[in-house]
């Protein structure tokens, strides 16, 4: 989809501004931080928990697509979390970890999509919640990870349809219901933006529906028209949620609901007017879709403009009913990209989204060797900087940010020590600078099957010994680092622990080693 190669004029301007605004950071303790403010990590339930056809739960689109045989791997067994939660927990426990983002499998809980409850799929959920709340870890939930019930997919097509907001809701309050006397954070839907592009535009990912010449191989789909209407309608099925917690639940529970936008950082690559202009055209197409409803209550403008009627309109009771629906925005955020203006696509007769959005997306090239991202701490401060002002700075929570690695490297994951206290650097400047960020979540607490790259790489603290029939986890550097970080101690003593790291150590023990 996009060309990779490095952009110097913006290497250069990044380089400038990681040297003005990344101070360093010894622990957590320094964090001049809010007291509800949290340290945590995070998870999904398709890409962990495995056990995807155990005890009742159906496919997800995301089985679907796995057992596609276009898909690298399938989470039938993942991390096998489902049944070794408790092993889990007891490594955050050891991590200090504060908080534990994971999603529910909307699959496992009502298999029918609608209708009756699965009995063992409450019991996993209420066994994890009390696993964590018992050791004093916040439990962060999300409603919808890229699984939308296969059955409902069949039925009406998931997201394109207008059913899926009652059936959203109705499955939303089966989990305020039954949890939010324990689960205080709720997000309805992770990265509602990047999921409608990839999953109705370029249809890379489930449920695969694309058009030619906008996406290849799809067998049906609509690249112009669909990423729209299925963003439409998770507005209006996160908004409906959130009403249906404010009005019923939330009084009780005191609890706070959310939703989450994956969010690049944008820099043009060059001074020219146009790519200046692109990059905010980039934020707008990619921030705006969601946040503008969000907060505003409407599209931004230039997406009317270049969407024209593909775009649906809400009514004004919609309007009111989206805009302000929220407590809290959660972001993911990995990396900051180059943009350039493409204007020539607006001349095309037929758009899809990244037409109509009409600029080149350049990423920075990171390490092939390693599979290393490139790491520019500098954009998270900008992000925020850029939701305080365009947005009346919201409660932020940093709910994806990570380094990915190939899975095959050593557990010295220095690389990602790296990543980690570069970010959490940049955080801090934003949070001294004003930034209503709440919580940082790192992604991913272990080794998990990623969407894109399955089993290739990862991003955990922990490392999964595919090899072992147990499925053992071993705490990578980084685990260490954070731990450490957490605890308050210094960095520089966690590093030391460097030297000897290998995948065999537990955490206790090497703590106790040093
Ligand atoms: C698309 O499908 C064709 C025919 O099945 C196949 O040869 C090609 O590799 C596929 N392309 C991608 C990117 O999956
Ligand atoms: C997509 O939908 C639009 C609007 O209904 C229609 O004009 C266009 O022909 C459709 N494209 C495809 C590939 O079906
Ligand atoms: C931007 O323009 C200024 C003034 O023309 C120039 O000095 C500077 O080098 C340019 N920066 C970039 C990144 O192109
Ligand atoms: C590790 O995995 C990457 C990506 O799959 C591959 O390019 C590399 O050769 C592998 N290295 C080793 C030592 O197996
Ligand atoms: C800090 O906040 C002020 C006021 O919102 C803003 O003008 C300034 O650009 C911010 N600084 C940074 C480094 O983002
Ligand atoms: C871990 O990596 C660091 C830096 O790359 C290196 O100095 C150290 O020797 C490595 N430790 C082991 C056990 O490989």
């Amino acid at each position: 989809m996009v060309k990779k190669y490095l952009c110097f004029v913006g290497s250069f301007v990044v380089l400038w501004l990681n040297l003005v605004f990344c101070a360093d950071i010894l622990s957590r303790h320094e964090f001049p931080l809010p007291p509800d403010f949290v340290f945590g990590s995070g998870t999904s339930a398709y890409q962990s928990e495995g056990a995807a056809f155990e005890d009742g739960r159906t496919a997800a689109i995301w089985d679907t697509f796995a057992h596609s045989g276009k898909a690298q791997a399938t989470g039938d067994i993942a991390c096998d979390g489902y049944h070794k939660y408790k092993e889990d927990v007891q490594l955050m426990v050891e991590t200090n970890l504060e908080a534990y983002r994971f999603s529910i499998s909307w699959s496992r809980l009502i298999p029918n999509g609608r209708g009756p409850v699965n009995p063992k799929g409450l019991e996993y959920y209420n066994n994890l919640i009390n696993e964590l709340v018992k050791h004093g870890i916040q439990p962060h939930a999300t409603l919808m990870h890229i699984d939308v019930p296969q059955v409902l997919e069949d039925e009406y097509g998931g997201w394109l349809s207008r059913k899926m907001v009652g059936d959203f809701t109705t499955y939303a309050e089966v989990c305020f219901r039954e949890f939010g006397d324990r689960v205080l954070h709720w997000t309805t839907v992770n990265e509602g933006n990047i999921f409608v592009i990839g999953g109705y535009d370029t249809g890379g990912i489930p449920p695969q529906r694309c058009s030619a010449p906008f996406g290849i191989n799809c067998s049906k789909g609509n690249s112009s028209t669909e990423p729209y209407i299925a963003a439409h309608h998770i507005l209006l099925a996160h908004s409906s949620a959130a009403r249906l917690y404010k009005q019923k639940y939330q009084g009780r529970q005191q609890g706070f609901v959310g939703m989450n936008v994956y969010v690049y950082w944008p820099v043009p690559c060059t001074n020219a007017t146009e790519d200046v202009i692109a990059a905010q055209r980039t934020n707008d197409f990619l921030i705006g879709w969601f946040m503008d409803p969000l907060v505003f209550g409407d599209y931004p403008d230039i997406m009317k403009k270049n969407a024209g009627t593909r775009l649906p309109a809400f009514t004004k009771i919609e309007s009111e009913q989206v805009k302000g629906s929220f407590d809290f925005i959660g972001v993911n955020h990995y990396s900051t990209v180059y943009i350039k203006d493409r204007s020539s696509t607006l001349k095309m007769d037929t758009r899809d989204f990244n037409a109509d959005m009409a600029i080149e997306l350049i990423y920075q090239q990171g390490d092939a060797s390693t599979g290393e991202l490139a790491v520019t701490p500098s954009g998270l401060l900008r992000l925020l900087e850029y939701f305080k002002q365009r947005y009346g700075n919201p409660p932020i929570y940093i709910h994806e940010n990570g380094q990915r690695m190939w899975r095959n490297a050593t557990c010295n994951d220095s690389a990602r020590v790296k990543y980690l206290r570069g970010f959490l650097g940049s955080l801090l400047d934003a949070i001294r600078n004003g930034s209503n960020a709440r919580g940082y979540f790192y992604w991913s607490f272990m080794d998990l099957l990623e969407l894109l790259d399955g089993l290739e790489s990862s991003y955990g603290l922990y490392y999964v010994d595919l090899n072992d029939k147990d499925l053992k986890r071993y705490p990578k550097l980084s685990a260490h680092w954070y731990s450490n970080f957490l605890k308050g101690k210094t960095i520089d003593g966690a590093i030391e622990v460097e030297q000897k790291i290998n995948c065999s150590s537990t955490l206790s023990q090497s703590h106790s080693s040093q």
